[in-house]
């Protein structure tokens, strides 16, 4: 890191699959952020070594990822898959890098800190080189949630999510707009997606969820720290390109307003309140589309018991979902 008394720090910022979906909005954010003032490293597989990638209006060379190991940069932000992630994290760490990992490969290990800034970027210790980041809906239902279990407790969840094709990848993207063009196409899905939609995302587990209806009951409770909310989830693949919407019914420990529940969301950074629904305005997957917040509307008493509230949320699932939550992780530390 380079430093001196009235200059800003400059940093050394690598990103791991920087022409995938996710890695190509890292750099659109850091881009946005003011942050490609800084060293940009850019990696993808070995196929797209050597090519060139325009960051901030200036061409970038992408290097092998053992390059950019050897770099040691300050940061590592990391968006390709997995495998990649299980096999060159733990080598950049080792060069003293920070790693913060968009894939699920780290998430569940208990030394790794799972972090949405705006709730829990305290957890991060000075020793932590590889930060996870959290699922897509797992980030924006927290992201909805934190302020008001700080508040009432929260005591068990409810929520059934509508997820974007995005959240699969590329392929997805591909599979519907190719068959709502009627053109043939390979197959992310074991269904059309176009004109439908599926109980399904991820892979089933033995207990009959998926694994990423598995993801918002693991992720959230250690975010909030706290494993005795009961959780239960319905994820849905439906055919929206990009923005996830999550139907969510709260039950917390404590009695709430309205009132103050619409105030506490709208003090909390990163959340945006929209509920006027007489005049048909509450948030959608095209409402957050390229935006940095968290959309909440349809806020209402759930009737049925006392202390449960009904609400909706929306987020762009590649941003706030994945690429903004990794930048502001980043941003967490540089500060
Ligand atoms: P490439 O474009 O060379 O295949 P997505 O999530 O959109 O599928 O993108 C995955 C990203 O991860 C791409 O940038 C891809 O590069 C990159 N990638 C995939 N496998 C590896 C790997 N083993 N090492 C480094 N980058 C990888």
């Amino acid at each position: 890191m380079n430093t001196s008394k009235n200059e800003k720090r400059k940093f050394k910022i690598a990103v791991i699959g920087a022409t995938g979906l996710v890695g190509s909005i890292m750099l659109k954010v850091l881009e946005e952020r003011n942050l490609t003032d800084n060293e940009i490293i850019v990696t993808a597989s070995e196929r797209s070594i050597g090519k060139k990638l325009t960051v901030a209006g200036k061409e970038h060379t992408i290097v092998s990822v053992e390059d950019a190991i050897a770099a040691a940069p300050d940061f590592a932000l990391f968006s390709a898959g997995s495998g990649a992630s299980l096999k060159y994290a733990p080598l950049f760490a080792k060069n003293g890098t920070i790693v913060i990992d968009n894939s699920s490969a780290w998430r569940n290990f208990d030394e790794i800190p799972l972090v949405v800034p705006q709730i829990n970027g305290e957890v991060i210790k000075p020793t932590d080189k590889i930060i996870a980041n959290p699922n897509c809906s797992t980030i924006q239902m927290v992201m909805a949630l934190a302020p008001l279990h700080q508040k009432y407790g929260l005591k068990r969840i409810v929520v059934s999510t509508y997820q974007s094709v995005s959240g699969t990848g590329v392929q997805a993207v591909n599979q519907l707009m190719q068959e709502r063009a009627g053109e043939p196409c390979g197959k992310a899905y074991p269904h059309q997606i176009d004109l439908n939609l599926f109980p399904h995302g991820g892979a089933f587990e033995p207990n009959g969820y998926t694994t990423e209806e598995m993801k918002l009951v693991h992720e959230t409770r250690k975010i909030l720290r706290a494993p005795q909310i009961q959780i239960t989830a319905t994820v849905v693949r439906v055919p929206v390109i990009g923005g996830h919407s999550e139907a969510i019914n709260a039950e917390f420990e404590k009695e709430f307003e309205i009132d103050e529940v619409i105030r506490l969301l709208n003090e909390f950074n990163g959340i945006k309140v929209i509920d006027n629904p007489t005049q048909n305005e509450y948030p959608m997957p095209l409402t957050a589309h390229e935006k940095d917040e968290v959309f909440v509307g349809r806020i209402r008493r759930d009737e049925s018991q006392p202390k449960t509230l009904n609400l909706w949320c929306v987020a762009d699932n590649l941003r706030k979902g994945a690429a903004t939550n990794a930048v502001e992780i980043m941003e967490w530390l540089m500060e």
